[in-house]
């Protein structure tokens, strides 16, 4: 009797595991706004931030700086160009991402997803939501250089961007040549979607959980979140 209620226990603990992983896709952006975790309005409870935006030169934003993507004159507030992925290793990447539509439920927390199509299939990361809005509570709005500007644009105003930013407003860039348009501290970040994710990255499916931060995401973004 002891052995079935230990192996039914056991079971739903996998069960539970499982269960525990939430379908949903990825998106990608690159707007050059100030982050809707830079509000300390925003952030998720128990977090202790909010994350770092910056000015025009990525040096970090003066206090009282006003969101480029609402402002235009005076002090504004980017993102930070430390925001683009980093590969870990080939099946691996870290990263900041919008997630979901109410930003106080994820404000700086970080989830893990996997690719279950496209071709990154089987690849992972890791990241930390600094932003949320305008995508579905089951997205991840990757932050990528030339992934698109959006809604909003500050892109022009920081870096000289085309109007509408670089390649498509929603999804940017369709290639890795057009990377090519980009300031050369973005690049980087931008051939990671076409060279270490292999594609376009809008509306591929993952499965995700929320899992802690790593350090090297809050230590970039200046943002913790409640532990899990
Ligand atoms: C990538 O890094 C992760 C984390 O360190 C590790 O678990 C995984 O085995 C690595 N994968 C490869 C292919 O090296």
């Amino acid at each position: 009797m002891q052995v079935l209620v230990f192996a039914f226990f056991t079971l739903s603990a996998v069960l539970g595991l499982v269960q525990a992983q939430t379908a949903g896709t990825t998106t990608t952006t690159w707007d050059c706004c100030e982050p809707a975790c830079g509000y300390t309005s925003n952030l998720s409870p128990g977090a202790t931030g909010p994350v770092k935006s910056c000015n025009q030169n990525n040096g970090a934003a003066s206090s009282g700086a006003q969101n480029a993507c609402f402002s235009s004159g005076g002090d504004l507030a980017f993102s930070c160009s430390t925001y683009q992925p980093i590969i870990v290793n080939g099946t691996l990447s870290y990263g900041f991402a919008g997630h979901g539509n109410t930003a106080t439920a994820s404000c700086c927390k970080c989830y893990k997803f996997t690719w279950t199509s496209g071709a990154a299939s089987g690849k992972s990361m890791i990241v930390q939501a600094i932003n949320a809005g305008g995508i579905t509570d089951n997205d991840f709005d990757i932050y990528t250089p030339g992934g698109g500007v959006g809604d909003y644009n500050a892109c022009t105003a920081q870096y000289g961007a085309p109007s509408g930013g670089w390649g498509r407003q929603y999804g940017g860039v369709s290639s890795d040549a057009e990377c090519s348009q980009l300031p050369s501290n973005l690049q980087a970040g931008c051939h990671w979607r076409w060279q270490w994710a292999g594609g376009d990255v809008n509306t591929w499916q993952i499965t995700y959980n929320q899992v802690n931060c790593p350090s090297q995401l809050t230590s970039i973004s200046g943002c913790t979140p409640a532990g899990i």
